[in-house]
């Protein structure tokens, strides 16, 4: 079907005093005596188009005006004061009509209800921005990956180990367990794979393989976590972005961090400016200006410790009892990063025993060379860290919990074949989205969020 999108019309002036034909849903209609007008939208811009019908040679637009309504509509493309462009329409199609009882008739409706329509809540104005900027920011981490040189490489989403050894992996099975079988090992031989399979909490340990053979790498692709917590900022099913390098110390992986944050926060400001005040507009009032100065700021750099101490000196009832050994709260993540330094924040090594085995361990003997990178609003947003490339201290924090090694067997190899100190780190994508837009709940940065208790 011959048409040109609204975005293209919107924005190149060539096309003013040509006839044009357009495809979109209309989104508010207002019929008067002599004139009709459409807002049609069809996607590819957060701005509508209006179309204007004058009756004396379409008489009956009855059939325009139903909210959801989609149509075709040839046309000459005119300037407008009030709406940059519009069209005077000379011959409208209906391609598809849409009943009184389509849900998007109100203006404006909740988060909260249009949760439980994901497959229309994409086609109003917040959906439409929220997937702009997603796409922007995806295209905008493979730009920068790409441009400094890494391989993008795809780690096995169906894996025999557990990356994070949190117990929270769904498991991947085409058989159901029975009393036939006369124990679990006997029931995982029967299975698939012959072995405990599950869905991949990280693509870190093969990311680890690659990189200590390609150098550089990072995986873009989705993590699964089967974890019980019903927040607004865990999903059983997110999108992960992990580079993995060699020759590189924390110090080293920081700076990559941060300089990516940086990288991917500008293309979204350069590239999507309407639906950045379109943001600023509904969700997080001064957004751009968090914006602007996230970019032309140094991240603070917080060790541990230090954090301890702040957290004990503040003058805050915590639900959470604070002291040293203990594992960071959301409510002590935003405390120091929307209250005391207000802008991203490292935490940097953490005790050992609160965080992975595959951690560098420090000489202190008590902390690991890892740190979070926190922002205000959401909390954590990366998890980072220095790898053990010292292979007796690698076993000896697996054996101290309890770790099978024979399912790392590959993983230990590493270390035992020309080892190298090597980091890496795990972004949220759908956490960042949330930072760079405002949207305060995870629910509304994916198209269908997989949630405890929920799917669809
Ligand atoms: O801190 P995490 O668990 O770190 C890892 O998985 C490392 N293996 C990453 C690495 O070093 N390659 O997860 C990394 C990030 C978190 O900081 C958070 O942004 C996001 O992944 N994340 C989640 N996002 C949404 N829902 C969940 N349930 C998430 N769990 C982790
Ligand atoms: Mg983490």
């Amino acid at each position: 079907m011959k048409h040109t999108d609204i975005q293209v019309l919107r924005s190149d002036a060539s096309y003013i005093g040509t006839e044009v034909t357009v495809c979109g849903w209309v989104r508010t209609s207002r019929d008067s005596k002599n004139v009709a007008f459409l807002e049609l939208n069809d996607g590819t811009s957060l701005k509508h188009l209006q179309i204007v019908l004058d009756k004396e040679t379409m008489p009956d637009v009855s059939a325009y005006m139903p909210i959801g309504t989609s149509l075709k509509v040839v046309g000459t493309l005119v300037a407008s004061e009030r709406n940059v462009v519009e069209i005077n329409a000379k011959e409208v199609t209906v391609l598809g009509v849409c009943p009184g009882e389509y849900p998007l008739q109100k203006k404006r409706h909740t988060l909260e209800f249009l949760r439980t329509i994901p497959h229309l809540r994409v086609r109003t104005n917040t959906f439409n921005a929220i997937f702009r900027v997603r796409s922007v920011m995806a295209s905008a981490i493979h730009r920068y990956f790409q441009e400094r040189n890494y391989v993008y490489v795809n780690t096995p989403l169906i894996t025999a180990s557990d990356c994070e050894g949190a117990g929270e992996m769904f498991k991947v099975t085409t058989i159901g367990y029975s009393e036939d079988y006369k124990n679990a090992e006997e029931y995982y031989a029967a299975d698939f794979f012959g072995k405990r399979a599950g869905l991949s909490v990280s693509g870190q340990l093969e990311g680890e393989m690659a990189a200590t053979a390609f150098g550089k790498i990072y995986t873009f692709g989705p993590s699964f976590r089967a974890e019980n917590s019903n927040t607004p900022r865990h999903v059983a099913e997110f999108w992960h972005v992990e580079p993995e390098v060699a020759f590189a110390e924390l110090d080293d992986i920081i700076e990559i961090a941060e300089e990516m944050i940086k990288y991917i926060i500008s293309a979204v400001m350069e590239e999507c400016p309407e639906e950045l005040e379109f943001f600023e507009k509904f969700f997080e009032a001064g957004l751009r200006d968090k914006l602007t100065s996230v970019v032309e700021n140094e991240f603070k750099v917080l060790d541990y410790t230090e954090a301890i101490e702040i957290l004990e000196k503040a003058d805050v009832d915590f639900k959470y009892p604070v002291s040293w050994g203990c594992d960071l709260q959301t409510e002590h993540e935003r405390y120091i990063t929307e209250q005391v330094f207000k802008k991203p924040v490292f935490v940097t090594n953490y005790p050992k025993d609160i965080k992975s085995f595959y951690m560098k361990q420090n000489p202190d003997g008590k902390t690991v060379a890892a740190t979070d990178l926190l922002v205000p609003g959401v909390g954590e947003i990366i998890g980072c860290s220095e790898r053990e490339a010292d292979l007796d201290k690698l076993l000896s924090a697996m054996n101290e919990r309890g770790m099978n090694l024979e399912d790392y067997a590959d993983y230990l190899d590493l270390r035992r074949f020309g080892s190298v100190p090597h980091s890496g780190f795990g972004l949220g994508f759908e956490r960042i989205i949330m930072y760079v837009t405002g949207v305060a709940n995870i629910r509304d940065v994916q198209l269908f969020p997989r949630t405890v208790g929920g799917i669809r």
